[in-house]
């Protein structure tokens, strides 16, 4: 290419010499930083540009030139259509090195003393305890199919970028084993029986999505319909028969959502089974809900639980508050611990897991707040030694960070699955008076660029033995 700004169709070869936050391998080229879909580090590739913004060009593959001694065969048949697992064509260990070399650029401007090394998943694959499915009735054709392929009913997951294809999923690898089988009976059945799925444009169409968990050491599954109507007629036939097919399917429900928003949720009926799974992690039982929030790896909230526990350092009455608590996995988890914990969450049904959570745990110097935390933590008269916060993706709501501050817990537990949106709020918290420890990320998400992170912040006025609640060491349960 000449001396001029890389233009869409340009062909440039490069070295890729590490991954960027999406996932793609990041070359550069002049001044300019290339980030080529599917490249992997350590391999050299002709690139061909689609789009550039300043000095940021995105570009996919011509050419490999040369592989890379890194690089590894995608299990999943949908690799180059899906996006959700961009690092599946690298070896694991690599994907690690490359998340942790990507951390600590995400995490330099929050000048943290002590990052730790990625607690590795044991079993990256079929890990994930929930999928959440879409229909669609403009079916993606993958670039092995033939160009007159079926191109109407389709379920499975959005294709990267685009809001109205979707991808037909015939085995997701990171889902739960048996979902694949799950999803490829809802679709015969659904089609067979000639029902409609959601057009995204027109707005109209009966199914929407399938929600699909399960209880990894209960073995008990759910599968959640959601559906722009009730629709019983159909509905009652189709789940009769998913049953007959998957007798291991223990609850069914199904959401009515007719709002054209692309999210689950909406009313709840119960179709088959008590409408709720159940879960042990931590030396706990949870009851999960179809609407409640639940770490998505079993195997890996343990580790995070063992992490936030370590990091919280509660002796028996010490106060601590979990904003952002789902269905109460930390709450229970530091209550079992001997903390009073108050819980605050905003979701109802999670809040009514919580509850039951407790009262299943024999657990009662726990409480739970039903709210947005924007007013449930400004009503608050407590004041806590040690607070855990696990915002959603976007961080910590401006004022609630303002009222944690002030709140001046000795400890804060921050578990963010987002260490972008963490690190602004840990520049706000370090502005508010607390030094920023450490660092200990989990890899929640083999396969893909995201990564789970707990960082533990003390209050930079706390006396060196931290107050009289918070001395000595952890009580292990
Ligand atoms: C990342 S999840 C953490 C859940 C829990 N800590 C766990 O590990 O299971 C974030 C939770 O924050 C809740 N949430 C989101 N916005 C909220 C708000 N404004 N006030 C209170 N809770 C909120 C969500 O419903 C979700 O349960």
């Amino acid at each position: 290419m000449q001396e001029r700004k890389p233009r869409k169709g340009d062909l440039v070869e490069l070295d890729i010499e590490r991954l960027g936050p999406k996932g793609h391998g990041r070359g550069r080229f002049g001044e300019f930083t290339f980030d080529v879909r599917g490249a992997v580090p350590g391999s050299r590739v002709r690139a061909a540009v689609f789009r550039r913004r300043k000095n940021r060009v995105d570009a996919v593959i011509d050419e490999l030139l040369a592989p890379s001694p890194v690089a590894c065969a995608p299990r999943c048949a949908h690799f180059a259509s899906c996006g959700g697992c961009a690092f599946q064509n690298l070896e694991y260990a690599a994907q690690l090195e490359h998340l942790a070399q990507a951390l600590g650029e995400t995490l330099a401007p929050a000048e943290i003393p002590d990052v730790a090394p990625i607690v590795a998943c044991a079993q990256p694959w079929n890990y994930r305890n929930k999928m959440d499915f879409t229909f669609g009735n403009k079916r993606w054709i993958e670039a092995d199919e033939p160009p007159d392929a079926p191109n109407g009913f389709a379920v499975g997951l959005h294709v990267a970028g685009r809001f109205d294809k979707i991808l037909d999923v015939r085995s997701c690898e990171i889902a739960f084993v048996e979902a694949n089988a799950i999803l490829a009976s809802v679709r015969e059945l659904a089609v067979a029986a000639g029902l409609s799925a959601w057009d995204v444009r027109e707005h109209r169409g009966l199914l929407r999505h399938l929600v699909l968990r399960k209880g990894f050491a209960t073995g008990e599954i759910m599968a959640d319909l959601v559906t722009t109507e009730e629709a019983p007629d159909a509905i009652e036939p189709l789940v009769a028969r998913l049953l007959e097919r998957h007798p291991g399917l223990t609850t069914v429900v199904q959401h009515t959502n007719d709002g054209v928003a692309l999210v689950a949720g909406g009313v709840e009926t119960v179709r088959h089974g008590s409408g709720v799974i159940h879960e042990e992690l931590a030396g706990l039982s949870f009851r999960i809900s179809a609407a409640s929030f639940f770490q998505t790896n079993t195997a890996q909230a343990e580790e995070l639980v063992r992490i936030v526990r370590e990091e919280a350092l509660v002796v028996p009455g010490a106060r601590v508050f979990d904003l952002y608590c789902g269905s109460g996995l930390f709450s229970l988890a530091l209550a079992k611990q001997g903390a009073r914990v108050t819980g605050f969450e905003l979701v109802p049904s999670a809040i009514d897991d919580a509850r039951l959570n407790a009262g299943r745990n024999g657990i009662d110097a726990v409480r739970f707040v039903a709210g947005d935390l924007v007013e449930t933590l400004a009503a608050e008269t407590e004041t806590p030694d040690v607070c855990v916060v696990d915002p959603p993706r976007p961080g910590v709501h401006p004022r609630v960070l303002a009222m944690l501050t002030a709140l001046a817990p000795e400890r804060i537990v921050y578990v963010s699955c987002n260490p972008k949106s963490a690190v602004e709020d840990l520049i706000v918290l370090r502005a508010g008076g607390y030094r920023v420890e450490r660092a200990r990320p989990v890899d929640l998400f083999p396969h893909t660029p995201h990564l789970e992170c707990v960082f533990t912040l003390t209050r930079a006025t706390a006396t060196a033995s931290g107050g009289s609640s918070m001395a000595g060491p952890s009580v292990e349960s």
